[in-house]
């Protein structure tokens, strides 16, 4: 039996009072409906439908490249009619995963089991109890224990509001069954919607089984209707990921101050200081030491590297035993090899620097190829760009650009060449020459001070 996801998105999010659509809001740096699509997926689903209405072409760009299918729904008059929208393109012998795209964080194990019980003909549907349920639809029993109905907290009589064990919206069904019910659904509510719970009084009705599960953690449920609720389940993600991080090895020094917006794999002794972010894919080998506020981003840090305070790295491949910071900027395209240095107020992009070399402070170095054992001086700028093109810079093995150099692109540095501090190089250097191209110093004895008037 095959299984299709619905996903109802077509929201408009008012509390949020924002120009993006709700579900593309993001959590740990992902949108809301991605975490949910990544989810669902791992179920190997064979159709995705998203149900879209507001804002419907910022939602599509989002899902469509994840192999998702949009469903418009012109007018939103409730749940009901938003899956509805969905069945003319499901399977009917599929079984049907409905979701929401405002509960990012329903783990696909949870929907699987859902989806279990919907395949052997249950109406399988996933509540969670709350000390405080309002708002929620009420998970409505007999005497017996046995689900009969789900009534929303507008039409709920004073008994039904004392209940606490509440609809989380995600449910799952055989499409046959939906396709029966869905198109009997009134709007004879509160709310004058079409309610997608109303399918649960009539499973009862027609003899369906109805299960119900709930999560390990209330939160794998919550949805986001305001910036509040979307910063507290951001805080309870990031209090997860730095958990897991923390027993599978690497010390945070504070797991309350740390942010993972991706995914992080770390070798063995570890350490990331308060404050740092790390974004997208980014691997760290052993005994990686990450100083305090730093953001590192899609990047590789070998083994023994020290990054220190206040750095940030995009796109960059570090090697062994390198040293970063305090204060450095690595963009992307930067490839330090091993034991190379990159200090404080230095600034890398498409620039590799070969082993051990060094550019320790106030320094701009950009498409520039640097080799090994060089030693770039303080205030060292290369000028990549003329206002239109941009050009390379080499420099050969173990030179040495004195201080305040500018190194005029495109140019060559041969190995073992040195400048001397404050030249402005615009023609290339032989090996193991040196280059001087500075105003000559004059002093003059015969000066005389000014005097005050
Ligand atoms: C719904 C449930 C309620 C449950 C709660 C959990 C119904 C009738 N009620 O209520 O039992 O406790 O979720 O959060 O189902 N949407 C559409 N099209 C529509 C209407 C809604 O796509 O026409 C989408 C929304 O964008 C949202 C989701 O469906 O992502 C839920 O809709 P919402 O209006 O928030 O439902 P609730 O009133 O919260
Ligand atoms: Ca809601």
């Amino acid at each position: 039996m095959s299984l299709e996801v619905i996903i109802l998105a077509a929201g408009k999010g008012t509390r949020m009072y924002s120009d993006l659509p709700k579900v593309l809001h993001p959590l740990a740096g992902k949108p809301m409906l991605v975490h949910a699509i990544e989810q669902a997926q791992t179920l190997k689903p064979s159709q995705t439908h998203i149900i879209v209405g507001h804002e419907a072409q910022k939602v599509a760009s989002v899902v469509e490249p994840m192999g998702a299918q949009c469903v418009t729904q012109n007018q939103q008059l409730g749940t009901g009619h938003a899956v509805a929208q969905a069945m003319p393109m499901v399977d009917n012998l599929a079984v049907v995963l409905v979701l929401y795209g405002d509960v990012p964080l329903v783990p696909g194990v949870l929907m699987q089991q859902l989806v279990d019980k919907a395949m052997h003909g249950d109406l399988a549907v996933l509540t969670v109890t709350l000390d405080d349920a309002s708002g929620y639809g009420r998970i409505v029993r007999n005497e017996k224990g046995h689900i009969q109905a789900i009534v929303e907290h507008k039409d709920a009589n004073d008994e039904q509001l004392k209940i606490n064990e509440i609809n989380t919206g995600i449910l799952a069904a055989k499409a046959s069954l939906l396709n029966n019910w869905l198109p009997r659904i009134g709007s004879n509510n509160a709310q004058g919607e079409i309610y997608l719970t109303d399918i649960v009084a009539m499973a009862v009705a027609d003899g369906i089984a109805i299960t119900n599960l709930q999560p390990d953690y209330p939160q794998q449920t919550q949805g986001v209707n305001d910036r509040v609720q979307l910063a507290e389940l951001e805080r309870w993600y990031q209090q997860q990921q730095a958990m897991q991080l923390l027993r599978e090895g690497v010390q945070l020094a504070d797991p309350t101050r740390f942010d993972l917006r991706g995914e992080l794999t770390a070798g063995k002794d570890t350490y990331i200081d308060i404050n740092t972010i790390i974004e997208g894919q980014v691997s760290i080998g052993d005994g990686v030491h990450i100083g305090p506020n730093c953001h590192i981003k899609d990047s590789h840090i070998g083994a023994g590297t020290q990054v220190l305070a206040n750095s940030i790295i995009d796109k960059a491949q570090v090697a062994k035993n390198c040293t970063i910071g305090p204060f450095a900027r690595l963009r992307p395209g930067t490839v330090m090899h091993d034991n190379a240095k990159v200090g404080n107020f230095v600034e890398t992009k498409k620039t590799t620097l070969g082993k051990g070399s060094k550019a320790n402070h106030f320094t701009y170095l950009g498409d520039t190829n640097v080799g090994e054992q060089v030693n770039i001086g303080a205030g060292t700028i290369t000028c990549n760009y003329d206002g239109v093109n941009k050009f390379q810079t080499h420099i050969g093995d173990g030179a040495f650009v004195g201080s305040n150099s500018s190194i005029v692109a495109p140019v060559t540095i041969g190995a073992g060449a040195t400048i001397g501090a404050g030249s402005t190089i615009t023609k290339d250097v032989e090996n193991n020459n040196l280059a001087i191209a500075r105003g000559k110093q004059r002093n003059l004895a015969t000066w005389a001070k000014p005097k005050k008037c």
